[in-house]
């Protein structure tokens, strides 16, 4: 589940995870503030970034995948340029700026200013020896913001992820020392790729408040 990975389902667009409706819990709960500038991990080419465009917001994202990035430009005709920047393309709206690259090797500078998070399929497409990882990987970057996270339980047992199934408990482990997690709703059996079929799942969105 590496860069190659997630390179290689790009490439043979097996994009499963991939929504085309706006998901509720990002529509109900969102705004965090009026005109936030969000940064959205592990973007893809989620349509979510286009709800939070409308509304007003900045989005910068931080996606692996080429073909992620100049798909979620060209199929929501926003005129884009891509400027090669270090380790990085740097794909460049006027409101929406989109790292192209490994996100653990994401600059602050990037990043900077941003005032919220909004997680959908970045946690939980991490396996658990990773998940710490990335959370280390946000506070570097300066992110310890409010947090709007998207999250799944279901039966690890019986099925592989990714998605990872990520309960409360290691949620807290994760992030409880540096925010208050209140879950504000939840939902069974949300959509999923076909090898997660008769397995039930929970869905929770939480929204995290930094302490400080
Ligand atoms: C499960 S998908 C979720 C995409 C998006 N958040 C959505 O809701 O549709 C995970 C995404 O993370 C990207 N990704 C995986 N590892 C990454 C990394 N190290 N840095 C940046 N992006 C990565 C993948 O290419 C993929 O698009």
């Amino acid at each position: 589940m590496d860069s190659e990975y997630w390179k290689k389902r790009w490439r043979d667009g097996e994009l499963s995870f991939h929504q085309t409706e706006f998901h509720p819990g990002l529509v109900t709960y969102f705004p965090i503030e009026p005109k936030a500038k969000v940064f959205v991990p592990f973007c893809g080419k989620s349509r979510d970034m286009l709800w939070l465009l409308a509304q007003g917001h900045r989005v910068v994202g931080a996606e692996i995948s080429p073909i992620a990035c100049e798909a979620f430009f060209r199929e929501n005709q926003i005129p884009f340029t891509a400027i090669s920047s270090g380790e990085f393309t740097h794909f460049k709206s006027e409101m929406a700026d989109l790292w192209c690259g490994d996100f653990f090797r994401l600059p602050p500078r990037a990043v900077e200013t941003c005032t919220a998070v909004y997680d959908r399929a970045a946690l939980v497409a991490l396996p658990p020896e990773m998940q710490k990882k990335y959370v280390t990987q946000l506070k570097n970057l300066g992110l310890v913001v409010p947090t709007l996270l998207v999250s799944f339980t279901y039966d690890q047992k019986r099925v592989d992820g990714p998605a990872f199934s990520v309960p409360f408990e290691v949620l807290q482990r994760l992030y409880g020392d540096l925010y208050d997690i209140r879950e504000l709703s939840s939902r069974n059996d949300p959509p999923m790729s076909p090898k997660f079929k008769g397995i039930p799942i929970q869905e929770r969105v939480y929204f995290l408040t930094p302490k400080i």
